[in-house]
């Protein structure tokens, strides 16, 4: 027998009887590593006599084949052995863990119809930040200081000056500072009065406000535009009135009253909405912000309002209280799932 076959015969027997992957891996090193002996044999080579030559390096061929096969499929006997062996420790039959799925909670379902509606008129979506200063929340606003909204017993004051805005309008404000007309955008968020918290009132509220700038505007397409809302929302048998009102940022100022059938407590006119045509006092302080006339009270009217968010919710999901939209109450949210 020659050397080599019964180095093969040895390395064949020892693979064979390898217990784990560590004992076969160091077969592989002592066999067929750099210096393991059969690599050793093709230094040997070099020295045979020139006839021998390819006699033997035909065979080491052999037995290299031979030796790599064995210990590959050993290996791979041991992966084998070891992912079943895992699979086997799960239990396929027992039940998963429970994942709880959120939702969405009823004032953002609201948001979403809302939004929904108004992107349909080609609204488009305007943000501001809820930190305000005194200039967007009542000066451009056409308020001036004397008016009442700007006492300290209304309204949040930060000790720079800044404040909680007391409704989104300075939206309406920030969005002509940073486009010409025409303007047509709704602007969702919250808006914070000092209020005592009760069922219908709450420090911190909702609005969606809408600012409608375009040749021509008139009130007909303020109501157009807020009943086509108020249908979509409530139901095609929606009543919707129009009421008189005061806002120094407006003029006429109109509250929008809404009473359906298809709602629980149908037969009530209930207030959801402040609106009215721009005051062109408004476009002025826009423009003196600008430092230009691009809001020209002669050539641009247009309309405003703002949605209040939460009445709108607790009269379309008939909730009683606005604190439960605060209370994070699992038995209250659960029922908006
Ligand atoms: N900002 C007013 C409020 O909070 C609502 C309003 C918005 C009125 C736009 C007119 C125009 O009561």
């Amino acid at each position: 027998m020659h050397p080599l076959e019964q180095l093969r015969d040895d390395a064949l027997a020892e693979t064979e009887s390898a217990g784990d992957e560590q004992s076969l891996e160091a077969l592989r090193v002592k066999y067929l590593g750099r210096s393991g002996s059969i690599s050793a044999w093709g230094e040997q080579m070099k020295a045979l006599p020139k006839e021998e030559k390819p006699i033997v390096g035909k065979l080491l061929n052999e037995v290299r084949t031979a030796v790599t096969g064995a210990i590959e499929s050993r290996a791979q006997r041991f992966r084998a052995e070891k992912e079943s062996g895992a699979l086997s420790k799960i239990d396929i039959s027992l039940p998963g863990t429970a994942r709880e799925i959120g939702a969405l909670h009823p004032l953002t379902q609201m948001w979403e119809r809302a939004i929904d509606i108004f992107r349909r008129m080609g609204f488009a979506l305007a943000d501001g930040p809820d930190i305000d200063d005194e200039w967007h929340c009542f000066d451009a606003l056409n308020t001036p200081p004397e008016h009442p909204a700007r006492n300290e017993q209304d309204t949040f004051y930060l000790p720079d000056g800044r404040l909680l805005r007391t409704h989104t309008s300075t939206v309406q404000i920030r969005t002509m500072q940073s486009a010409a007309p025409p303007i047509r955008v709704i602007s969702p968020g919250a808006a914070y009065r000092r209020d005592e918290l009760d069922a219908t009132h709450s420090p911190q509220f909702h609005q969606i406000e809408g600012l409608y700038v375009d040749k021509d505007v008139s009130v007909a397409d303020l109501k157009g535009t807020l009943e086509f809302f108020m249908r979509e929302l409530f139901g095609a048998g929606t009543e919707v009135q129009f009421r008189p009102h005061f806002f120094p940022f407006t003029e006429p100022s109109l509250e929008v009253y809404v009473k359906s059938k298809a709602l629980k407590g149908g037969e009530r006119w209930i207030e959801v909405c402040g609106s009215g045509v721009v005051h062109p006092a408004v476009f002025e302080q826009v423009n003196k912000a600008r430092g230009d006339e691009a809001y020209d009270p002669e050539k641009w009217s247009g309309f405003a309002f703002g949605l209040g968010m939460d009445r709108l919710a607790m009269i379309l999901f008939d909730i009683p209280d606005i604190r439960l939209f605060s209370q994070n109450d699992l038995r209250f949210l659960r029922q908006f799932a």
